[in-house]
């Protein structure tokens, strides 16, 4: 069965009108939604209507024409643009299609040549139907327990990747994430929800904040007020909008198990699970575990994370994997004063010292989750003069270069049964 085409029509008078409305009820398959010479209301019905395909006469003031058909390609990539005239310059017709127009119509409107530009919008839209739509790898950055550094660890992140990555800040009510990238948000998450009905790139593009060449940021409501307004559903659709547009969506949720987080960590492919090697975090990290297996989350999805580790640490981590019931995939080095730096700076450290210990782990991470991560000369050169500011990092050991060496005996050098595991 043939699809209906469903069309609106801009005319230039009513004469044109009844002549293109005449020549479309001549064909079963249109379905004329709308019509009329006021371009203003025109444009929020085919906006709000959103149909197959548009009709647009090119009347005596061509240019308000092609504007019109340029600002509806933006914002309606789905609608099939026509334009039409009678007797239209090549010129004319040339600049509608570079505006946006798919197709162009002789007026007063040929049968023949009608039911052919029909053809090839049916095309057009089996095409789109069958199109897949891009879905972005979406990462959450996330600890059951505040202050483990789960932000610094998602910023840096974001930023080491090498394809448009956008990062989220889901802590609605108290988000800083502007300032670990050193931006002034304009737009936040709750301008997105509002407008989510009709998030297309443009939009979209309007209100993120740009931070360097692939790094965007969708920053948290200024007002806390606005955040109570966001509710589970309106992250999700907004989340699914971002995978459309970008490669990479790292997310930066809040701390509790709120239905905001749910919908978020359960959309997510990957959970990286943040803790720092001390007994409130290890048990909270044992409790987040527990709740995503109840879930229903494969243990894959989840990776975890040391952040602050250092080989001063009088812990065995042989006995934390064993206890949490999963091997730690990251170790990302304690240095205060360098992570407090970058913060401070609003410059993450990946592009401020690329080569210090903290960004080579967190890049490391990025590569073992499958990230595509930028090339150390190419991120360094985004940093610009900031990075001078820093100091070189104190080197720290990686346990994953110890592992290498042997398991079984403390990183630490300290005595291995040194620490009891906490009961849940
Ligand atoms: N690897 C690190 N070495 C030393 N200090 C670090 C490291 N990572 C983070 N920090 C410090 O820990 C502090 C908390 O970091 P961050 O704000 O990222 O944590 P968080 O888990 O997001 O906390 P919040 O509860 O505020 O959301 C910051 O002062 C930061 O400088
Ligand atoms: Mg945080």
């Amino acid at each position: 069965m043939t699809e209906p085409i469903s069309v609106v029509v801009l005319s230039t008078g009513l004469e044109n009108f009844k002549d293109i409305r005449k020549a479309l009820t001549a064909e079963s398959r249109v379905q004329l939604l709308a019509g009329g010479n006021d371009a203003d209301q025109l444009y929020e019905e085919i906006v709000r209507l959103k149909p197959t395909a548009a009709i647009i006469a090119l009347g005596p003031n061509a240019d308000h024409a092609v504007r019109f058909i340029e600002r509806l390609n933006g914002e309606c990539p789905n609608t099939a643009l026509i334009s039409a005239a009678q007797d239209a310059s090549p010129d004319l017709i040339l600049r509608s299609l570079r505006a946006g127009a798919r197709e162009f119509l002789r007026l007063p409107i040929i049968a023949d040549e009608l039911r052919t530009v029909l053809d090839r919008i049916s095309d057009f839209t089996v095409k789109q139907v069958e199109a897949p739509k891009k879905k972005g790898r979406m990462v959450a950055v996330f600890s059951s327990k505040g202050g483990c550094g789960t932000s610094f660890v998602a910023t840096n992140l974001a930023a080491a990747t090498n394809s448009r990555t956008v990062l989220v800040d889901l802590n609605l009510q108290a988000g800083d994430l502007p300032l670990f990238l050193g931006l002034e948000a304009k737009y936040s998450i709750a301008d997105m929800v509002e407008k989510r009905q009709r998030l297309d790139g443009e939009l979209i593009n309007s209100l993120v904040t740009p931070h360097s060449q692939n790094l965007w940021l969708l920053a948290a409501p200024r007002e806390a007020d606005s955040a109570d307004e966001i509710e589970p559903q309106h992250v999700f659709e907004v989340l699914q909008k971002l995978r459309e547009h970008y490669d990479y969506i790292v997310l930066d949720p809040q701390h509790t198990f709120d239905s905001i987080t749910l919908a978020a960590l359960d959309q997510s492919d990957e959970i990286i699970l943040v803790l720092t090697l001390d007994i409130p975090a290890i048990r909270s990290t044992q409790r987040a575990l527990e709740i995503f297996d109840r879930l229903g989350y494969p243990r894959k999805k989840v990776r975890i994370v040391v952040n602050r580790w250092s080989k001063q640490i009088d812990l065995d981590l042989r006995q934390v994997e064993k206890f949490l019931g999963e091997p730690c995939v990251g170790f990302v080095p304690s240095d205060y004063q360098t992570a407090v730096n970058s913060i401070n700076l609003g410059t993450p450290l990946v592009q401020a010292e690329p080569t210090s210990k903290i960004a080579l782990e967190i890049r490391r991470i990025a590569e073992t989750i499958s990230l595509g991560v930028a090339p150390i000369q190419e991120v360094g050169q985004r940093r610009g003069f900031l990075g001078s500011l820093f100091k070189k990092s104190q080197s720290q050991t990686n346990p994953l270069e110890q592992n290498r060496l042997g398991r079984g005996q403390s990183e630490s050098g300290a005595p291995a049964l040194g620490f009891s595991m906490p009961k849940s």
